[in-house]
């Protein structure tokens, strides 16, 4: 157990705080000391998708778990799992490194491998639970470690299982591994725009997983800033889900509204869109704004605190309010 542990270095919109007590947990058997149970605990992955508000009272559990291996194999699949700890992108550059492609559109992704299934990292056409075949996890309550196939995840748009009321963000389950299922028949997936021609525009029309990921890494490098030069917490914000009616009426209005439809009816609006139209790609509000090249993007230029967060948040999803009528919901956890 360490003490007053500055948080900043392990956030990635670099937001001060300090934990009062902190423990790395390095290998899944440490979740079982009664010790962690007795108490309030935050779970801490990458801290990619955070906003720090202060200090921490909670005991901060940073999950470090590394191992990452081959569990079995058949005809149709491979079957991979790698510790929690372990990280996003490196972990997805390793499976194709050893001829097991299935993640390359989830290249560059900031994070770990145990936070991907809780919100469901999603890019360029793929999301996680895709490519999962189970998670396991350490629950403190009832003091046993559990495994959730996929079917059970409750996968949908950045959302499953884990963030359910009281798991994740109460800290009451702790996520050691996940498995991942890669099929042997291989597909490009390479539908999403911004993909497309970016293969394109390197004259690639029948790309190997390899050159799909070098290529969605490209895109990610020209649109999203890299934390380590300007922190930042990727999407702020989620693309908003609205009923048919509502975006047919929102199209009527506004034709270029990128919308996309979903196989459950309901339409997907594109958020960087609406907050670039309500003024705010590129503004700043003290030290905190939206990125200038990708308005979903809620940047720290330098010295921001998580009141500053707030702050901005706040002014954005009241101007895209006012100007569309739509609720902009915030996706990282707040702390
Ligand atoms: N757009 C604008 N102005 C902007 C930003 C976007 O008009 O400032 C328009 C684009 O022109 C495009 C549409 O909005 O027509 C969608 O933009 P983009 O393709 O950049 O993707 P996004 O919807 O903004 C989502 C994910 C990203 C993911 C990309 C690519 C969410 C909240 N975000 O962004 O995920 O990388 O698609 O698949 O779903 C993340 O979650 O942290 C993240 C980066």
């Amino acid at each position: 157990m360490q003490h007053d542990i500055d948080l900043a270095p392990f956030n990635t919109l670099a937001l001060p705080g300090k934990a009062a007590r902190y423990r790395r947990i390095t290998e899944a058997v440490q979740l079982t000391d009664p010790a962690l149970a007795s108490e309030p605990r935050f779970v801490l992955g990458g801290g990619s998708n955070l906003v720090l508000t202060g200090d921490v009272e909670r005991l901060v559990l940073h999950m470090a778990i590394p191992g990452r291996r081959l569990l079995r194999e058949d005809a149709d699949a491979v079957y991979v799992e790698a510790g929690a700890g372990e990280n996003w992108h490196d972990f997805v550059q390793w499976t194709l490194a050893q001829g097991w492609p299935g993640l390359e559109n989830l290249s560059l992704i900031p994070g770990t491998v145990g936070a991907a299934p809780v919100q469901n990292i999603g890019a360029y056409g793929l999301e996680v639970g895709e490519r999962l075949f189970a998670v396991n996890a350490w629950d403190f309550e009832k003091k046993a470690f559990f495994a959730v196939d996929r079917e059970n995840c409750r996968f949908s748009y950045r959302d499953s299982l884990f963030k359910q009321q009281g798991w994740h963000l109460d800290g009451r389950v702790a996520i050691a591994s996940v498995v991942f299922r890669l099929p042997r028949a291989w597909q490009p997936n390479v539908a999403y725009a911004d993909l497309q021609q970016e293969l394109a525009g390197a004259g690639i029309a029948a790309p190997t997983p390899r050159q799909i990921a070098d290529a969605v890494v490209a895109v990610r490098r020209r649109k999203l800033p890299d934390p380590a030069q300007l922190p930042n917490a990727g999407s702020f914000f989620q693309n908003p889900l609205v009923d048919r009616n509502r975006a047919e009426a929102l199209k009527a209005r506004y034709p270029a509204l990128p919308s996309y439809a979903q196989p459950d009816g309901r339409v997907k609006l594109a958020a960087g869109w609406l907050i670039e139209q309500a003024g705010w790609k590129g503004k700043s509000l003290g030290p905190v704004g939206m990125y200038e090249k990708q308005a979903l993007v809620l940047v720290n230029r330098g010295g921001a605190c998580g009141v500053d967060v707030e702050r901005t948040m706040a002014a954005v999803q009241a101007a895209v309010r006012e100007r569309f009528a739509v609720d902009l919901v915030a996706e990282p956890v707040f702390l």
